[in-house]
């Protein structure tokens, strides 16, 4: 059974931090698709926190709708094909889709999906991202909503994940040193 405690080190944002952050991304989104017709996308698993927050921080009609995807390979030799594990309901044509992630790194995913759901004919493809990794990427994008600039640090809880654990902690910490070792042996370090 893993205790937070084992592997909670600093707190990076508490639950004031990421209100804050949230509540401004709804404001700026409430602004800009104003009038449109607007489809939140939630990439499974780790943006359902997020994406429950921000959708109750929109003031403007929308929809939502989820995607789960998965890489080829673990983290650190990611290939940037992503295979769609579970496919959108609703039918994106002349929607204005705003694609929605617990965090950027290499950039790969978004790329990936960006090409897959644009030969859907939607009106637009955004993403809007929680954290964003600038120093992980590996393809040249600069998210179109970001919350905060991560650290170039391991982060888990509001919807990040510990192997797998950890998703429902409000608030996002750093790792203990001596609990790296079981993510590097999973690949999941970048
Ligand atoms: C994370 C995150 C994004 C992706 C971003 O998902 O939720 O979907 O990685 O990484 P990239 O910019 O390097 O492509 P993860 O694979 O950890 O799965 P999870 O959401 O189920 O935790």
């Amino acid at each position: 059974m893993l205790e937070l405690k084992e592997i909670q080190d600093k707190v990076i944002y508490d639950q004031a931090a990421i209100e804050k952050a949230v509540k401004e991304l709804g404001r700026k989104i409430s602004r800009d698709y104003e009038g449109s017709a607007l489809l939140l996308v939630g990439i499974l698993r780790g943006a359902y926190v997020f994406l429950s927050d921000l959708s109750r921080v929109i003031r403007i009609p929308h929809t939502i709708d989820f995607m789960a995807v998965a890489s080829y390979g673990d983290a650190s030799t990611s290939s940037g094909v992503v295979r769609i594990e579970t496919d959108l309901r609703q039918n994106v044509e002349g929607k204005d889709v705003l694609i929605v992630e617990d965090v950027i790194d290499t950039g790969l995913t978004f790329k990936q999906l960006k090409k897959t759901l644009e030969a859907r004919h939607p009106r637009s493809v955004k993403i809007c991202a929680l954290l964003d990794k600038p120093s992980h990427r590996k393809v040249d994008l600069k998210p179109d909503y970001t919350g905060l600039v991560a650290p170039d640090t391991f982060l888990v809880g509001y919807g990040l994940d510990y192997l797998e654990h950890f998703r429902g902690v409000p608030y996002i910490f750093s790792v203990k040193p001596g609990a790296l070792e079981p993510l590097q042996a999973a690949g999941k370090l970048l």
